[in-house]
């Protein structure tokens, strides 16, 4: 892995893939410059979408946040490339997508702040902790 070379941990979120659209976020995510270092299908377990989400325990929004995420099969990568974490968060763009740049991942097939699509690490700390979360380091 070159100096400036990251990882980061992306969600195709239930929404997108019940919407038949696993297939074109991971073209983008291709055509962007991502190398896919580990990719699966898996149904979230209410217990593990808490464990995942954690941090927004406190918040209104996380039992029904934790609900859609374990509604059904979701898609969790790891993702590399220079700078990747802020250039995930680019091409996903604004977490709700009403509010959404044009060409970004969560205005193209997000729905509202809660169903957006996609999930993507903030920080190195977070990226760290959410790929340890699903991926096992031979995985990687
Ligand atoms: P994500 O990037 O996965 O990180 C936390 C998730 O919580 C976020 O995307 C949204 O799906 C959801 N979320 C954030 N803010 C709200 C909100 N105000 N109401 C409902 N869901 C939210």
């Amino acid at each position: 892995m070159s100096q400036t070379t990251e990882r980061t941990f992306a969600i195709i979120k239930p929404d997108a893939v019940a919407a038949g659209c696993t297939g074109r976020i991971l073209a983008r995510i291709e055509q962007e410059g991502f190398r896919i270092r580990a990719m699966r299908q898996t149904h979230l377990s209410k217990r593990e979408a808490e464990g995942f989400y954690a941090v927004h325990r406190e918040r209104p929004f996380f039992d029904s946040l934790t609900d859609f995420m374990s509604s059904g099969p979701c898609v969790v990568l790891a993702l590399e490339a220079p700078d990747a974490i802020r250039k995930w968060r680019d091409l996903m763009g604004a977490t709700d997508p009403a509010r959404a740049a044009e060409g970004t991942l969560r205005k193209e097939f997000g729905s509202s702040i809660e169903r957006n699509a996609t999930h993507g690490s903030d920080a190195p700390e977070t990226a760290a902790f959410e790929l340890a979360y699903f991926f096992r380091g031979m995985e990687l």
